[in-house]
């Protein structure tokens, strides 16, 4: 599956099959990379073993501390191997920067563990997490070296500087990125929003060279650009187009770089010049010469270009700043001055650091009882749930030029993140959640409908529908009341909201919902010509299932905000009318993709699960998917109704039937760990009345699909939709996406806070009678797990399953769970279990 990055390969075709989450679906392809895995742990262990031993020493070092430096647990690592795509690379929280070198290979965020692959350059630009296969970001490229017989003899093009890395020396933290080559030159970068500082170290008497990248980006997209030298300032400004890594490849984006070389005027420049290259033996060097300036290469040939240069002397370290734009490449220098300015290389990373440990400290849990792989585990993933999306305010183009809105790239994409991504946002940083709700409805003023794939400034593919309407219907429902004062204007949300329900897109690929088809049947329909709308037909099963819960969000803020025309038809089409959606699910057995007689197509449902034992099926955005699903089996997405599951189980037959089916489900390895549309499954006991086995399932789910090693993710970590899931499995709770409820599980961790930094409050869950051993993937008897009480500030709960954003993290104050070793009593929910629509749940918003 892995695929070269090479421009054959830039077509839309190959590109759709690039989806994010392509790599996850088939067992034998689970297998077979595991068995990969397990072969190349024995003979190559990379990042550095002294990162784990660091961060190991770090916790242990905590363990009473009551103010520690959080940033000391987090593996930037974890996910970097096992097609987590995760990007390591220096970066602020949401930073527009994120320094990684680029390696040879599937490696979308640049960086992989594989010690097979070779380095290509160190490079400011990444998103973290996307699986699009040809990769994302990558541009401006750098790469040191050291050209014993002079400036001609220098290796310029990518295939001829590529160098393997020196093993076992890949080193990162927050803020912090480091990788040495194997001729002994050390890499390391540290950044600011959108600047940052580079840091080479070369073995002791050899002059420096540096080749700069114009051209290559890690798609192979580029589309034009200029390239000039300044050797008087000892700055070389870049500027160019290039296209996307996860949307229709005709459109493009520019992007802007400065390099400045002196260090403040301790370094000297000595030669400088320009290149070109092409794979059939041009290899040229031009002297002293200062520009290069080139269109898009209309036949198609890969041609590269870039600077090459060299210090005076023998320095043993050269430090050199960049400053990034979309804007231009005077704004590239602006941001560099401004953001860097003179600061050393330890000032910037210390700046760094603070904001991340002030991100981090939001949560703050007891170290000395905690298993050190949780406190790991969950502290990478917070981590990563800051890391994205990339900052872009004040650097925007095309039609958000000069906006007056925050504005954020990488949204990569809305169907991954609305699920628990956002949700964690809410609970603890607000400002953060306002800014990129605001960033989406700014989409919708400039655009006509919310972005649901940005990847690259660009409109990515959608994949479920208009998930957006879940992410800021989510926000308007927990923070209606600050929404002014954030920045977010409810009636332009609500207006982006009913854009996506009502207003037919031409073409839904980038722009949302197939809307026409949907409301005129109740459902997406199969085998229909679609007159009026343009679309890869395909996926109607999970799209109908995404469109139906993005309208119960719509439903919702219809609610909040007293439209009760909006209310009830949105409330119909999120139960959906009887023709719909009832019996979707209940017909998983065949498929849930009908005619538009209504008639159900046959797909086994089993197609796409990880028992499908066909190698070739295309379970993703490819336009030869033909089993109605995204990324999931029919078997998967017949359990996704998360704001109405007892709708689901009364259909189904009874909380017995469903349960038996759930429990099929899982013991037969039905479960896809890797993609998204599984993340509710787990817990759909709760609903049946048996909270104790989803208290079991997580445990098992946890770790049995992650850990703290590169390969410690199930699939891609879909910009941190992943880091989130874990997040709250470890934290023992669950967000009902678009409402304010939070099924309440059992924690990993006997005793935590959760610091809402907008509202002031702190909100400290206790776990009383909290088994360490009870931390593992099957429970052993006699552990204390299962959750038998539970106290809000005093007053115990007459339902244990689920508590409300308003009663508890908004208030702050304490929370204490009581656990037992005895399932039958953890395995009651008491008075009622969380709510859904159909049994007259989620009838008021708060
Ligand atoms: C690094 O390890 C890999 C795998 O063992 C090996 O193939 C490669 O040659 C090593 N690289 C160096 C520079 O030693
Ligand atoms: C933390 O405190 C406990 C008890 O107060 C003590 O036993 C333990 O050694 C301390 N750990 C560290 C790392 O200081
Ligand atoms: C660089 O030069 C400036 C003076 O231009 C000096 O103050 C500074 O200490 C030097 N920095 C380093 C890292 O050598
Ligand atoms: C680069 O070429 C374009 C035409 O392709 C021209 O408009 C532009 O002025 C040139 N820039 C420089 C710096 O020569
Ligand atoms: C994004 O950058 C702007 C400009 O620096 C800043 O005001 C804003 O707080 C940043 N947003 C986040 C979420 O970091
Ligand atoms: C909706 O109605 C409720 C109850 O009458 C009222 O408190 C609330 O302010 C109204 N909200 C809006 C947005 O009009
Ligand atoms: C919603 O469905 C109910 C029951 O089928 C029907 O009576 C009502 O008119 C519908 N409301 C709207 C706004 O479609
Ligand atoms: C509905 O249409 C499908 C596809 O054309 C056809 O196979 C099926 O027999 C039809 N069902 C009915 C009840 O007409
Ligand atoms: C496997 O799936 C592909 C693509 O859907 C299909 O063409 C092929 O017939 C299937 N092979 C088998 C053995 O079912
Ligand atoms: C499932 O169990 C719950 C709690 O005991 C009960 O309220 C509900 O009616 C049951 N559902 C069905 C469909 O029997
Ligand atoms: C911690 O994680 C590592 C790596 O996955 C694993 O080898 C080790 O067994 C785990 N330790 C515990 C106590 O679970
Ligand atoms: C839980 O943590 C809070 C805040 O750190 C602390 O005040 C409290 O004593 C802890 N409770 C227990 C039972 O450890």
């Amino acid at each position: 599956m892995r695929r070269e990055h090479s421009s054959e390969l830039n077509s839309e075709d190959i590109k759709a099959c690039e989806d994010s989450e392509f790599l996850s679906p088939t067992p034998s392809m689970i297998t077979s990379f595991s068995f990969l895995l397990l072969t190349a742990a024995l003979v190559h262990a990379q990042p550095s073993p002294e990162v784990q031993k660091r961060i190991s020493a770090a916790i242990a070092a905590a363990a009473n501390e009551s103010n520690p430096d959080y940033t000391t647990f987090v593996n930037p690592f974890i996910g970097t191997d096992n097609f987590g795509d995760v990007c390591p690379g220096a970066s602020i929280p949401f930073g527009m920067v994120k320094f990684s070198t680029d390696l040879t290979g599937y490696a979308p965020a640049g960086y992989v563990t594989d010690p097979t692959q070779t380095i290509r350059g160190l490079s400011p630009l990444h998103d973290s997490g996307t699986g699009s296969s040809l990769g994302t970001y990558g541009n401006f490229e750098i790469m040191p070296m050291t050209c014993p017989e002079g400036f001609e003899t220098c290796a310029t093009k990518l295939v001829d500087r590529e160098t393997f890395r020196k093993n076992n020396t890949d080193d990162a933290s927050p803020g912090y990125f480091s990788q040495t080559l194997d001729n002994g030159i050390k890499m390391e970068a540290t950044s600011t929003r959108r600047a940052g500082l580079e840091r080479f170290t070369f073995p002791q008497g050899s002059k420096p060279y540096f080749v700069l990248d114009l051209s290559n980006d890690l798609p192979n997209s580029f589309a034009g650009g200029t390239m000039n030298i300044d050797p008087q300032k000892g700055r070389i400004t870049i500027g160019g187009s290039w296209g996307s890594s996860f949307g229709p490849t005709s459109f493009n984006y520019q992007a802007f770089a400065c390099y400045d070389l002196l260090n403040n005027g301790n370094q000297t420049l000595d030669e400088y010049g320009v290149w070109q290259g092409n794979p059939y033996g041009l290899d040229s060097k031009a002297k002293s010469q200062t520009l290069l300036n080139q269109t898009r290469n209309l036949i198609g040939d890969h041609y590269e270009y870039g600077a090459l240069f060299s210090y005076s002397g023998t320095p043993s370290e050269i430090i050199i700043r960049v400053g990034i734009s979309f804007v231009s490449s005077d704004q590239a220098c602006a941001n560099a001055e401004s953001e860097v300015g003179t600061s050393s290389f330890d000032d910037i990373m210390a700046q760094s650091r603070a904001l991340w440990n002030e991100k981090l400290s939001s949560i703050q849990i007891d170290l000395a009882n905690t298993p050190a792989n949780v406190t790991e585990m969950l502290y990478s993933s917070l981590y990563r749930a800051s890391l994205t999306p990339n900052n872009a305010t004040g650097e925007t183009q095309a039609a958000f030029s000069g906006t007056s809105s925050p504005y954020f790239d990488s949204l990569y994409c809305s169907w991954d993140t609305f699920r628990t991504f956002y949700p964690l946002m809410a609970l603890q940083h607000p400002q953060d959640y306002a800014q990129i709700v605001e960033n989406y409805i700014d989409g919708w003023r400039k655009l006509g409908w919310m972005p649901e794939c940005r990847a690259n400034n660009l409109p990515g593919y959608t994949q479920g529908g208009s998930s957006g309407d879940v992410i800021v219907g989510h926000f308007a429902i927990n923070y209606h009341n600050e929404a002014a004062a954030l920045g977010v204007n409810l009636n332009d949300l609500y207006s982006a909201m009913l854009a996506d329900g009502e207003l037919n897109p031409f073409e839904w690929d980038i722009q949302g919902r197939q809307v026409n088809l949907y409301k005129e049947f109740g459902y997406v329909p199969f085998d229909i010509v679609d007159a009026t709308s343009t679309g890869r037909q395909t996926r109607e099963g999970s799209r109908t299932l995404e469109y139906v819960f993005e309208d119960f969000s719509i439903r919702q803020v219809s609610l909040l905000l007293n439209n009760s025309a909006n209310e009830n038809a949105y409330f119909n089409r999120s139960m959906a009318s009887p023709s719909c959606c009832p019996s979707l699910h209940l017909q998983f057995e065949r498929s849930l993709v009908r005619y538009p007689n209504g008639t159900f197509a046959f797909t086994d449902p089993t197609d796409c699960s990880p028992q499908d034992k066909n190698d070739s099926r295309s379970c993703s955005l490819q336009g030869s998917n033909e089993v109605g699903f995204y990324e999931s089996s029919s078997w998967e997405y017949s359990w996704f109704a998360p704001h109405d599951t007892n709708g689901l189980i009364e259909l189904m037959g009874g909380n017995a039937t469903f349960v038996k089916r759930l429990d099929h489900f899982f013991d037969a390895g039905y479960y896809l760990a890797g993609n998204e549309p599984s993340f509710q499954t787990p817990i759909g006991y709760h609903y049946a009345n048996q909270p104790a086995k989803s208290v079991q399932r997580v445990r098992q789910v946890v770790f049995e699909n992650f850990d703290i090693t590169p390969a410690g993710l199930p699939g891609n970590d879909d910009q941190a939709a992943m880091a989130s899931l874990l997040s709250f499995h470890l934290l023992g709770l669950y967000p009902v996406p678009g409402t304010s409820q939070f099924l309440i599980l059992s924690p990993f961790t006997p005793n935590y806070t959760i610091h809402n930094t907008y509202l002031n409050t702190a909100t400290t869950i206790t776990t009383h009678g909290f088994d360490p051993k009870s931390v593992q993937a099957n429970i052993p008897k006699g552990a204390a797990a299962y959750v038998k009480s539970v106290t809000v500030n005093g007053v115990e709960l007459a339902t244990k399953c689920h508590f409300d954003f308003y009663d508890v993290f908004r208030k702050g104050g304490q929370v204490d769970i009581e656990v037992t070793a005895d399932m039958d009593e953890g395995n009651d929910c008491g008075t009622a279990v969380p709510e859904s629509l159909s049994t007259g749940g989620f009838a008021t918003v708060r």
